[in-house]
């Protein structure tokens, strides 16, 4: 058997541009030749979001949605939420055994949130423990491969030595999880900061095509080709590098980035050649949101069905820890 993959994704509503051409791709990538673990992490959003709970489950349901339309298939990964398999939590507790505090207290995400989201109280038990949750998600099933964007990078380097210090105590249990950097291609939102639910300027999954087209049309440019006959340069445009994600025919990206600094073209011709090729990528994964919208039992089903799957691997890899750590049978 080849490498477990595990990465997941708090329910935190609707995914953008930005998720899809970043860590989603890898992830239907990987699930062509590895076995695949992706969770909806909704203990991880509790940690953070537990004073008002109540949008979680629409928001899972979403991300679920979104993960089907970019081609996550149930067929050939397991697909499932964290709280449906009750083996994170209890490997939550034995790993927060062991954990030290100073470990914690020094992860550099766990400072800045309490500096950050000031208007959340996180100086809880559970919230100082994000990162043992998050070691227990990838050791219950020995995954030796996580994809995940630069920001969780400490994350992983405890959970790696939480894996370490476990098999350190009581034996040889767990493999050390390496870190798969997902690539991130600039994915910048309407105004040109980087795409983010919270600026109000994404590009979501579920957008309908039209949507996506008054987005684009409205998005700013270069800010310094103020008029058409402005020359323009590209690599200081937001719409640019949209171009270079969506937009694979090189000569057209040859004509449009010489026409842009010769003020041959228009932002209005170049946004709409864009849209042309926005079109062409995002009309199946529309075709596929559609298709299941609504349809909540076969949902159920495919989470039915990962969790399921997910359990028997989490559970054989319970049984041993039990072992390990001489638990009365
Ligand atoms: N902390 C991750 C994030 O916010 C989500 C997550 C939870 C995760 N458990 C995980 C990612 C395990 C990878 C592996 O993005």
């Amino acid at each position: 058997m080849g490498d477990i993959v595990f990465s997941g994704m708090r329910p935190t509503g609707r995914l953008h541009l930005g998720h899809m051409a970043g860590a989603l791709s890898n992830w239907v990538l990987f699930q062509e030749n590895h076995e695949c673990y992706y969770s909806i992490v909704d203990w991880h959003a509790l940690m953070s979001d537990y004073a008002d709970p109540s949008k979680m489950r629409g928001n899972a349901r979403e991300v679920l949605l979104d993960w089907l339309a970019v081609g996550l298939d149930p067929q050939k990964c397991s697909i499932f939420v964290q709280s449906h398999v009750k083996e994170h939590i209890e490997l939550h507790l034995a790993l927060s055994m062991i954990a030290p505090l100073g470990w914690l207290e020094r992860c550099p995400t766990y400072k800045e949130q309490i500096l950050n989201l000031r208007n959340k109280d996180l100086s809880t038990y559970g919230f100082l423990g994000y990162p043992v949750l998050m070691a227990s998600d990838i050791l219950v099933y020995k995954a030796s491969k996580v994809p995940v964007g630069e920001d969780q990078t400490a994350h992983l380097e405890l959970a790696r030595e939480l894996a370490r210090r476990f098999n350190n105590f009581y034996g040889d249990v767990f493999p050390e999880p390496a870190t798969m950097l997902t690539h991130n291609p600039k994915i910048p939102g309407t105004d040109g900061r980087k795409m983010s639910k919270s600026y109000g300027n994404s590009l979501d999954i579920a957008d309908e095509i039209p949507a996506l087209d008054k987005k684009i049309r409205t998005m700013v440019t270069d800010p310094a080709r103020e008029r058409r006959t402005d020359p323009g340069e590209p690599e200081k445009c937001p719409v640019w590098d949209l171009q270079k994600f969506f937009n694979h025919d090189e000569e057209q990206m040859n004509e449009i980035a010489a026409g842009c600094r010769g003020a041959a073209i228009g932002c209005i011709d170049c946004k709409k050649m864009l849209m042309a090729h926005v079109s062409e990528h995002m009309t199946p994964v529309r075709e596929r949101r559609k298709r299941y919208e609504g349809r909540d039992s076969e949902l159920n089903d495919i989470l039915a069905e990962g969790a399921k799957r997910a359990r028997e691997t989490a559970g054989r890899t319970m049984s041993e820890v039990y072992d390990a750590l001489s638990m009365p049978k």
